[in-house]
């Protein structure tokens, strides 16, 4: 039997700050962090986001600077999407497979600069193809499942190549993981980790990224069909188990704050490594609160992330890394 008031004061052990400090039952360090960065083309390149206040895209000189930046920092991992210039998208992203597209020129880059830090390459079609869609799409605009998923074998692969330590596939077609886990094996690349983008939502938090990458005007339609619906959870655990069978190493939610009872669901319902994508939408609401006084963002920023860790996260990717490993290393 536990006791009551007045032998239980809760409050007796939040009292002070030392006391504070020795109850947390969670903790959060840079190490919890991984940045996602924009590649843009050029040399001494920086250009800002207007719906990402704070975030701008680097050229791969800037990715590299980051890069150093994050092991100043003590964030293990960045992530990296590209913005591929117009010219060089097309209907069936072709350029994804280029082994001297940005994406690969910034992997090598990275890794031969700083080979101590991580550095993850999203698998999708959608920064390379003219309609804005993950995959290759049919006559009707229909995204097709497994030609899509040869393409993206071939896409991994190239990254592989190119030196990625973590395949994070965010297309959300069927069958993805399998085929590009026996691919790598097949490549000799043993090590070379999958992180799935296992329950990936059909969200309206992603527009700012869309703005990053370039396909918020050249989206066709919506992304419904191969994105998951809100209203499900059970779908997401046939997902995750899905991913899992096929050989991925760590699995993804996202978004991530909306979405907290999955990351709880998928934690309780696996015991395997777990990442929350705090997204675009995320970020952009924290600083337009800031930017209207509504919050302070230090604050906000440090309480959304210790969210995810209490959820059951072994991290989060969030634009807001840098700054948040500076206030965890201060
Ligand atoms: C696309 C992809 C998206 C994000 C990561 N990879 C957008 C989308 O599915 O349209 C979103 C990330 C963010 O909003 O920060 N494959």
């Amino acid at each position: 039997m536990s006791a009551t008031y007045p032998a239980l004061r809760l409050r007796r052990t939040r009292a002070t700050d030392w006391s504070r400090r020795l109850h947390a039952e969670t903790v959060l360090t840079p190490a919890d962090l991984i940045w996602p960065l924009f590649i843009a083309e050029g040399q001494g390149v920086e250009e800002p986001v207007s719906s990402l206040p704070g975030v701008s895209r680097w050229s791969v000189d800037g990715i590299v600077a980051r890069g150093r930046e994050a092991r100043d920092l003590g964030i293990p991992c960045v992530a990296l999407f590209p913005n591929t210039p117009g010219h060089l998208r097309s209907d069936d992203g072709a350029e994804a497979v280029n082994p001297d597209n940005l994406m690969c020129r910034a992997i090598a880059a990275l890794k031969d600069a700083v080979p101590e830090v991580g550095v993850l390459t999203d698998v999708a079609l959608d920064p390379y193809t003219t309609h804005g869609h993950d995959g290759l799409v049919d006559a009707a605009g229909y995204v097709m499942n497994d030609a899509t998923v040869e393409a993206l074998v071939a896409q991994a692969l190239n990254q592989a190549a190119a030196g990625s330590d973590i395949i994070a596939p965010s297309d959300m077609m069927d069958g993805r993981i399998g085929a590009i886990r026996g691919a790598l094996e097949s490549d000799g690349r043993h090590n070379v980790q999958v992180m799935s983008y296992a329950a990936k939502y059909a969200s309206a938090f992603y527009g700012p990224f869309r703005d990053a990458v370039g396909s918020r005007g050249l989206l066709k339609g919506d992304k419904k069909t191969y994105q998951m619906d809100p209203a499900n959870a059970e779908e997401a655990l046939r997902e995750v188990a899905a991913d899992l069978a096929e050989g991925a190493d760590s699995v993804m939610v996202k978004p991530g704050l909306p979405y907290l009872d999955i990351i709880m669901r998928v934690k309780a319902a696996f015991q395997v490594p777990v990442f929350a994508y705090s997204v675009s939408g995320e970020y952009a609401m924290i600083e337009a609160s800031v930017a209207a006084g509504a919050g302070e963002r230090d604050a906000l920023v440090l309480e959304t992330l210790m969210a995810f860790k209490r959820a059951g996260c072994s991290g989060v990717l969030t634009y807001h890394a840098a700054h948040a490993a500076r206030l965890l290393g201060a």
